[in-house]
C-alpha cells in the first residue's frame, strides 16, 4: 500500500515525532510512503515526497513540522476537496494520515465523501481541545513553554510588588490557562468553559495583598467571555485599584523541542495510526484515554466536548492564595 502524511493548521511540538512513527512503522509493513508538504493544500498543489528511514532523522527532538504546515481555503471548497481526492487517486495513494486539531479531523471527514482512500487523524493541537484523547500532540510541551515564561515575570512581579495578567493560549479552550494556573501557582486562571467573576478575582488579590502578597499574577486563556488580558487589566484595575501589567505570550508556547510525554505520546499515536490504517481502519482519529490507544469517529472529535475535570477548578480555586 502506498500512504501519505500531513501535518495541517497549527504546529505543535511533537508532530515531528509522530511524523517519523508513522514512516517508520509504514515501512517496516513494507508500505510506500510519501510525505505531503503544506497540509492539505500541498495535496492540491501536488507537493509530494517520497520518504524513507534517513528523511525521519534528526527530527525527534525537533519542535514545528518537516513537513510544514497550512489552514488551505481552497481545500475547504467542495471543488477543493474534490479535486485533491482525484489527485490522491492519481498519486495511487491507498490511505492518509493527517495531524493536527479539529480543522484537520473536518478536513478528513470532508474528504472521505469523496475518496475511497482510507483516512485517519492523529491530534496534533496546543490547545488540548479535540475530544477521544486525554492529551493531544504538543499540549503537554506549551504548557511547559508557558509555565517558564510565567516562572520568569514572577521574579519581576516579586520584585516590585505588581499585578500580571498573562494570556496564553487555547483558541476556545482553556485546558493550558488552567493547568498553567495551578502549575504555577497563580490567583486564578480564567477560562472560556466556565463564567468569570472578575469581583471575585478582585476580591482574591486584595486579600492576598493584605497578607503581603507580592507578586500576584492571573492566568487569562484566550476566548473567555471577559476579553482579552489587556480588556481584563483595564477591568481588573479598576476593581483592585492598582494597575495590572498584561504580558501575552504567544507563539512561543507552540515552538521548541517537545518533551518526553509529547514525544512518547506522538510516537505511540503515530505508530497505532498506521497499524490501523493498514488494517483497513478508516474515518477516524486515534488517541490515547487513560493509557490505552482508543479510536474516535471524526465527528465526535469536535462535536462531542472535552470536559475540564471539575477537580482542576477546585484545585485551581483552593490553592490560590
Ligand atoms: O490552535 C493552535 C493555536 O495556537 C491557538 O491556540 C491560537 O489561537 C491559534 O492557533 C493561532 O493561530 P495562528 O497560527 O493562525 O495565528
Amino acid at each position: 500500500m502506498r500512504v501519505a502524511v500531513l501535518t495541517s493548521g497549527g504546529d505543535s511540538p511533537g508532530m515531528n515525532a509522530c511524523i517519523r512513527a508513522v514512516v517508520r512503522i509504514g515501512l517496516n509493513r513494507t508500505c510506500d510512503v510519501v510525505g505531503i508538504h503544506g497540509g492539505f493544500q500541498g495535496i492540491l498543489d501536488r507537493k509530494f515526497q517520497k520518504m524513507d528511514s534517513r528523511t525521519v532523522s534528526r527530527i525527534l527532538h525537533r519542535g514545528g513540522t518537516c513537513l510544514t504546515t497550512g489552514r488551505s481555503e481552497e481545500f475547504k471548497t467542495i471543488e477543493g476537496t474534490k479535486k485533491a481526492a482525484r489527485i490522491l487517486t492519481e498519486e495511487k495513494i491507498g490511505g492518509l494520515i493527517a495531524i493536527g486539531g479539529d480543522g484537520t479531523m473536518r478536513g478528513l471527514a470532508a474528504l472521505q465523501k469523496y475518496w475511497d482512500g482510507k483516512v485517519i487523524g492523529a491530534p496534533g493541537t496546543i490547545d488540548n481541545d479535540l475530544f477521544g484523547t486525554d492529551f493531544s500532540i504538543g499540549f503537554d510541551t506549551a504548557v511547559n513553554n508557558a509555565l517558564s515564561a510565567v516562572d520568569k515575570i514572577r521574579d519581576t512581579g516579586e520584585a516590585f510588588s505588581r499585578v500580571f495578567l498573562i494570556e496564553v493560549m487555547g483558541r476556545h479552550s482553556g485546558f493550558i490557562a488552567l493547568h498553567v494556573g495551578i502549575s504555577s501557582g497563580a490567583t486564578a486562571a480564567v477560562i472560556p468553559e466556565t463564567p468569570t467573576d472578575l469581583e471575585a478575582i478582585a476580591a482574591r488579590i486584595i486579600k492576598g495583598r493584605e497578607l503581603g502578597k507580592r507578586s500576584v499574577f492571573v492566568i487569562v486563556a484566550e476566548g473567555d467571555e471577559e476579553g482579552d488580558a489587556t480588556e481584563i487589566s483595564g477591568k481588573l484595575s479598576k476593581l483592585i485599584g492598582e494597575k495590572c501589567r498584561v504580558s501575552v505570550l504567544g507563539y512561543i508556547q507552540r515552538g521548541g523541542n517537545p518533551t518526553h510525554s509529547d514525544r512518547l505520546l506522538a510516537s505511540r499515536i503515530g505508530a497505532f495510526a498506521i497499524d490501523c490504517l493498514l488494517a483497513g481502519t478508516t474515518g477516524v482519529m486515534a488517541g490515547e484515554v487513560n493509557r490505552k490507544v482508543i479510536l474516535t469517529p471524526f465527528e465526535d472529535t469536535w462535536a462531542k466536548k472535552k470536559e475540564i475535570e471539575p477537580w482542576m477548578l477546585e484545585l485551581m480555586e483552593d490553592l490560590s492564595g
